[in-house]
């Protein structure tokens, strides 16, 4: 099946059911019009807020499996989740869109750090169908491209040890800071 154009992408989604008047105001605000075709195949977007559900059973299939088993409970757990990333005022998101579903996402928000500025990845996930595909590197690629036109200098993220995201961010260019530690206190 042929690909939509950019421009029917954007009807679709901004037609969507939106959450909100503010996330409306915002995502018609800061999104528009950026996307990239890349091939036949694939579409490298930013997020819209009529993307949530689809993020969110994406989501939940991605880290209910290997090597996560996380234990989401239901759809709306994590549709929670996700919206409280999304109404944070700096979130931004990024996609890659296979036809008519969306094969991987990139959710973070941006930080003014003295150092410049940092993009922070909060969930960068690939359907478990589609990885070891080059999609992560396609939309990592493309995050990054999006990020370095607005003058952002780095990007930041938390993952586990030892497990194929790992070698995935390394290849990406990532590094281990040294020096940090990952602190927890359980209430
Ligand atoms: C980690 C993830 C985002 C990588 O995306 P991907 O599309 O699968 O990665 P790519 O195909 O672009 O692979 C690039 C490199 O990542 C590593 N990699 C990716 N998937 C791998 C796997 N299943 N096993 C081993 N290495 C893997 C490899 O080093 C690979 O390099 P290679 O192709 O030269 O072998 C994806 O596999 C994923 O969503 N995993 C589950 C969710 C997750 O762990 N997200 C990160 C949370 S912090």
């Amino acid at each position: 099946m042929p690909i939509k154009t950019v421009k029917d992408h954007f009807h679709d989604h901004f037609s969507g059911n939106l959450i909100s008047r503010h996330l409306n105001y915002y995502f018609l605000n800061s999104n528009e019009n950026k996307s990239e075709l890349i091939d036949q195949e694939l579409e490298l977007r930013t997020f819209n807020i009529g993307d949530i559900d689809k993020c969110a059973k994406l989501f939940k299939e991605v880290f209910s499996d290997y090597p996560w088993y996380d234990n989401w409970i239901s759809f709306n757990q994590v549709r929670n989740y996700l919206i409280e990333l999304i109404e944070n005022p700096v979130f931004e998101g990024f996609l890659a869109y296979d036809d008519k579903e969306i094969v991987a996402v990139c959710l973070g928000h941006k930080r003014s750090w003295w150092m410049g500025k940092e993009f922070c990845i909060d969930e960068f996930y690939v359907a478990n169908k589609m990885q070891g595909n080059g999609i992560g590197t396609k939309l990592m690629d493309y995050v990054k491209d999006s990020l370095i036109k607005e003058d952002y200098t780095r990007l930041v993220l938390l993952t586990n040890k030892e497990i194929p995201a790992e070698e995935f961010y390394i290849k990406n260019g990532f590094y281990t800071n040294q020096d940090r530690i990952n602190m927890i206190n359980e209430l």
